[in-house]
């Protein structure tokens, strides 16, 4: 692949129909990347690693556990790719990016040790509390007397944060002092920080290091219930673009909270590439960071990917490359974008595998509606649910009531026992 530059606006152009891109990861969050890939007219292939059976409907699949790094390099030199994108953060924080990058492939996705961004929430706290970010008070605690202490002192609700990563069941937010005091027992070193009162957005930039350019503001659903009840899951839903936030949200969220976080982590020699999550609460106080992500989240990747007309494999390429700051300004459809989560019975405790999953193929046939694998596998019996979130459908439309209706027409037509589905995903931010 070749990346020439146009004269006229100095924008990194991709040849049509050269770029070879693998994604890592077998989610619908790669699900959503491979797709865009494969919609971006630069893109020749997508080779997924090891994907799912939706996102071997856009790319060949290759078997490879995504989160050996010398495994994936040796996959991306194989094929020739010119670009790897990682999705999930277990590669991330494990040094996948870093073993692509040393073979000399451009890797979207920061190295493991800026990862830990998202993999130490004491970390994340250290870069918050150095370059000024707005976050929640918060102690790191090592033993029961810093977080008998840390409890006290902070009150209830309590919030007790496992440091490490803890695929989405590592925080518990709660009134009872005993069961935040069992929670932190359980964990080892912990973070305990002050409540943060407030509606949350999640806020998405690309990086390449240096220049932030941050995506439309999403919002996601993180309980398993209707009304914000039930535990809490790696997300149930999403919508963009988010209609009741004031102008210049991401602008002010950009200057106070993305760049100055990107610009701590090139000053600490560990400059950080790929995406850089924030997410907020809206506190009476201002915004304040709950935890910084790095990597794109799941599900609001897939209605934002539904939105973002600017071809994707350009954007991913500048940013592994050094090259965002020549980048124009990203484009956006002027549309609205819902997804919903179909998840499996158990979920999130324990996921029941195996139900027969019909009518995709339906769904995916109605007028902006599509259908995201997670969950699935495809065997003798058909497509069965094999995860806990099984699959993710967006609509898309004008209005955001009408992107609602179009992705619960979707959900309808899509059947498996047992399935879990929140049915007011968006209901009030479009009412
Ligand atoms: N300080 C806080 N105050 C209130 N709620 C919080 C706070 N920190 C986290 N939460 C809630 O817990 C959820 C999970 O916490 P988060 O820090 O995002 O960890 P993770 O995504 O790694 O589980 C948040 O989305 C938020 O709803
Ligand atoms: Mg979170």
């Amino acid at each position: 692949m070749v990346a020439d530059r146009t004269n006229a606006d100095r924008s990194p152009q991709l040849r049509s129909g050269s770029v070879q891109v693998l994604v890592i990861g077998g989610g619908g969050r790669e699900h959503a990347l491979a797709a865009a890939l494969t919609r971006d007219p630069a893109v020749n292939e997508v080779h997924a690693a090891p994907g799912n059976p939706g996102i071997a409907s856009v790319a060949v699949t290759h078997a490879v556990d995504p989160v050996d790094g010398k495994a994936v390099a040796g996959l991306a030199l194989r094929l020739g790719v010119d670009l790897v994108v990682v999705g999930p953060e277990a590669p991330l924080v494990a040094g996948v990016a870093d073993a692509v990058r040393e073979v000399g492939i451009a890797c979207f996705g920061p190295s493991g040790q800026a990862a830990a961004i998202e993999g130490s929430k004491a970390f994340a706290k250290d870069v918050m509390l150095t370059a000024g970010i707005p976050t929640a008070d918060a102690r790191v605690c090592e033993s029961r007397s810093d977080v008998t202490a840390a409890l006290q002192a902070f009150g209830s609700p309590y919030v007790v944060k496992n440091d490490g990563l803890s695929a989405g069941k590592g925080v518990v937010v709660t009134t009872d002092r005993a069961a935040a005091e069992a929670h932190a027992a359980a964990c080892g070193r912990v973070v305990i920080e002050e409540f943060l009162d407030g509606p949350e957005v999640s806020l998405f930039a690309l990086t390449d290091g240096r220049t932030v350019l941050p995506l439309q503001p999403a919002q996601d659903f993180k309980r398993l219930l209707n009304g914000d009840e039930g535990p809490n899951t790696g997300g149930m839903g999403a919508y963009a673009p988010l209609p009741w936030l004031t102008e210049g949200f991401s602008d002010q969220v950009c200057e106070r909270v993305l760049r100055p976080a990107v610009a701590e982590m090139a000053r600490r020699g560990t400059p950080f590439v790929g995406l850089l999550y924030a997410g907020l609460a809206l506190t009476a106080g201002g915004v304040k960071v709950v935890e910084f992500n790095a990597r794109f989240g799941d599900p609001e990747t897939q209605p934002l990917l539904e939105l973002l007309e600017t071809p994707l494999a350009g954007l991913l390429y500048a940013a592994a490359t050094g090259r965002l700051d020549e980048t124009g300004p990203l484009k956006w459809r002027s549309a609205h974008s819902v997804a919903v989560v179909m998840a499996a019975p158990g979920y999130p405790t324990t996921p029941h595998r195996g139900a027969v999953i019909t009518g995709v193929e339906e769904a995916s046939a109605l007028d902006g509606v599509r259908v995201y694998h997670a969950g699935t596998t495809l065997g003798p019996a058909g497509l069965t649910v094999s995860g806990g979130r099984v699959l993710t459908v967006t609509g898309t439309a004008d209005s955001l009531a009408d992107a609602r209706r179009t992705a619960y027409a979707g959900v309808d037509c899509v059947s498996f026992e047992g399935s879990q589905v929140r049915g007011d995903i968006a209901a009030t931010a479009a009412e």
